[in-house]
């Protein structure tokens, strides 16, 4: 079945939503997304998307063509006309066009503004049960990560090597530090129970699933640190974990082939994904 998709005001079959080949997004990844989780068909952290995606806007002196209130009008309709229960919904924006390819911005091009549903379990996912394996692999990206762009060419080919050796993603490395994973916030937990991750810089994405985190974690009285780490600091971690909006928190059992911990899921992450969705469906909309 075709789903609906909204591209610059309607709402289209997929099949017949086209963007011209001098798209700015196509030719330059000109273009800034945000993924929201969508579970029992209302948003998480949709304030926090929101937010970020007019951050990213104004980073890169792009129009920001949506009200707040269009993009919940947006995204509610594209749940409804989908019958979209659980997964996510994807958003674009995009500089737009000017007929040509050239590298300056351009004057007054329409920003170009998509948006689509994707249905999968977020909730039973195997992965949050099972956990998953991930490698260590130099961090390839450019330096304004704390804005959400679609060039994520990097981070295609840090996954790709990773399934390539049976694993499920990549922690980025950068000076011997853990920066972050391919699409998702990193995280450990030492021996003595404090979550430790990466303080927020350009060198990593501002995380809505970890700013909803820390705070449900502050709440439960957890302690937290946020500082770097190094990938030897996390082989020999009690647990570690990662988050995101389409993973919420996955627990991870091995990295570069060594077990994490016990090689099982540990009791902190899984608790802090069941607190963790707990909060942000007590708030969704
Ligand atoms: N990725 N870091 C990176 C590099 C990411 O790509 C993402 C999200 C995150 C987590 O951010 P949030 O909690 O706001 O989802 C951190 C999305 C899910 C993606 O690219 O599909």
């Amino acid at each position: 079945m075709q789903r609906t998709v909204y591209l610059n005001g309607e709402y289209l079959p997929e099949s017949e939503a086209k963007v011209s080949i001098f798209d700015r997004g196509f030719l330059f990844a000109d273009a800034i997304y945000e993924v929201t989780a969508v579970v029992d068909g209302k948003l998480l952290d949709l304030e926090g998307h929101i937010a970020r995606l007019a951050r990213s806007c104004k980073e890169l002196a792009m129009k920001n063509p949506l009200t707040a209130e269009d993009l919940v009008t947006i995204q509610k309709k594209l749940i409804t006309l989908n019958d979209l229960k659980e997964g996510g919904i994807y958003l674009q924006v995009t500089r737009g066009s000017s007929g040509d390819r050239d590298f300056p911005y351009p004057d007054n091009t329409e920003p170009t503004v998509v948006l689509f549903t994707q249905s999968r379990a977020v909730i039973d996912s195997p992965k949050a049960k099972k956990g998953i394996k991930i490698i260590s692999t130099p961090d390839l990206r450019w330096r304004r990560r704390d804005v959400k762009t679609t060039s994520l060419l990097a981070a295609c080919m840090a996954k790709q090597a990773a399934m390539s050796v049976g694993c499920d993603d990549a922690w980025l490395i950068e000076d011997g530090f853990v920066t972050e994973g391919g699409s998702s916030n990193a995280y450990i937990i030492t021996q003595n129970n404090t979550i430790v991750t990466r303080p927020l810089s350009n060198d990593i994405l501002h995380g809505i699933t970890r700013a909803s985190l820390l705070k449900v974690a502050e709440k439960h009285n957890l302690s937290i640190e946020e500082r770097v780490f190094t990938i030897e600091e996390a082989y020999a971690a009690k647990e570690a974990f990662i988050s995101s909006a389409s993973t919420f928190i996955w627990p991870v059992i091995s990295i570069d082939d060594r077990p994490i911990g016990d090689g099982v899921p540990g009791p902190v992450a899984s608790q802090l994904r069941e607190i963790y969705i707990e909060f942000a469906k007590a708030l969704s909309v």
